[in-house]
């Protein structure tokens, strides 16, 4: 992260069509091209199959949000290769997973992880920040492009910013993080680099509730993985990965499955 790490239309899963994830879609535009500060240079919204290009929508007020709920409906943010993203897509697929990626917002545009959302036929936002005056510019953007799909839950997924108050107002308790480090050690956004120079002998990742905090809301879930001796930082990402990858979609699966209970420091999946 930076600077260190991160209703009504269930239509809007997949494809093209004029009243459900199209008309989300433009609506998602309309309301992001309401903040752009910079002429000419737009967030792109788009599907797999084309363009949104316009549409006046109005916006529609978020639901409130109760401690305890299911998650079947996941955005899930990105800003890298997506290999979080494309465990969590192979999951969907399957009903007993109990939730469905319904949107993918990026950070960035020409990523991977947005090729493998429109190669799956998931609609995407990309709000950058470079497209907007200031952060608090961005950052209402970056919560009207979430809150558009109607998300159940938010998946932070490699996203490599802090969302900003009104993001974590509009998705309060309903945001997670996953960080490849065994928090609260290593938080930020060079986790797996701060564990192996200090010299751990196991790190690992974990899978959080997004607080105000880097890397400090309360742990989901957690698993060790061992370092060897020959480690680099990318060695040890890369077998991080392999398990945070599984723990995320579990941890993922049963919220929407289950629900999510955030009590002071303690989470938990349930009621
Ligand atoms: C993950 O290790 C995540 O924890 C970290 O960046 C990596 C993203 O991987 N913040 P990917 O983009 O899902 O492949």
């Amino acid at each position: 992260m930076e600077p260190a790490g991160a209703s009504d239309s269930p239509s809007a899963g997949r494809g093209r069509s004029s009243g459900g994830a199209y008309g989300l879609l433009t609506r998602a535009f309309s309301l992001i091209r309401g903040r752009l500060a910079v002429p000419g240079r737009v967030p792109r919204v788009t599907t797999g199959s084309g363009s949104a290009t316009s549409g006046p929508h109005a916006a529609q007020p978020a639901a409130p949000t109760p401690a305890t709920r299911s998650a079947g409906r996941l955005v899930v943010l990105v800003s890298g290769t997506g290999t979080n993203l494309e465990a969590l897509l192979a999951a969907h697929d399957d009903e007993a997973f109990g939730g469905r990626v319904v949107a993918v917002v990026s950070d960035r545009p020409d990523i991977r992880a947005l090729d493998i959302a429109r190669a799956a036929g998931v609609p995407t936002a990309v709000v950058a920040l470079r497209d907007f005056a200031d952060r608090a510019a961005w950052d209402a953007a970056l919560t009207e492009a979430a809150a558009v799909f109607s998300p159940d839950l938010v998946v932070l997924a490699g996203f490599m910013k802090l969302v900003g108050r009104p993001f974590l107002d509009r998705f309060d308790n309903r945001i997670v993080n996953t960080h490849p480090a065994l928090l609260p050690s290593f938080p930020g956004a060079h986790g797996v680099r701060d564990a192996l120079a200090y010299g751990v002998a196991v790190s690992g990742c974990s899978v959080i509730v997004v607080d105000g905090g880097v890397d400090a809301g309360p742990i989901l879930a957690q698993e060790a993985v061992p370092v060897l001796p020959d480690d680099d930082e990318s060695s040890l990402h890369e077998r991080i990965k392999v398990v945070e990858r599984r723990l995320l979609v579990d941890v993922v699966g049963r919220i929407a499955r289950e629900g999510l209970t955030v009590d002071g420091r303690h989470a938990r999946i349930g009621g």
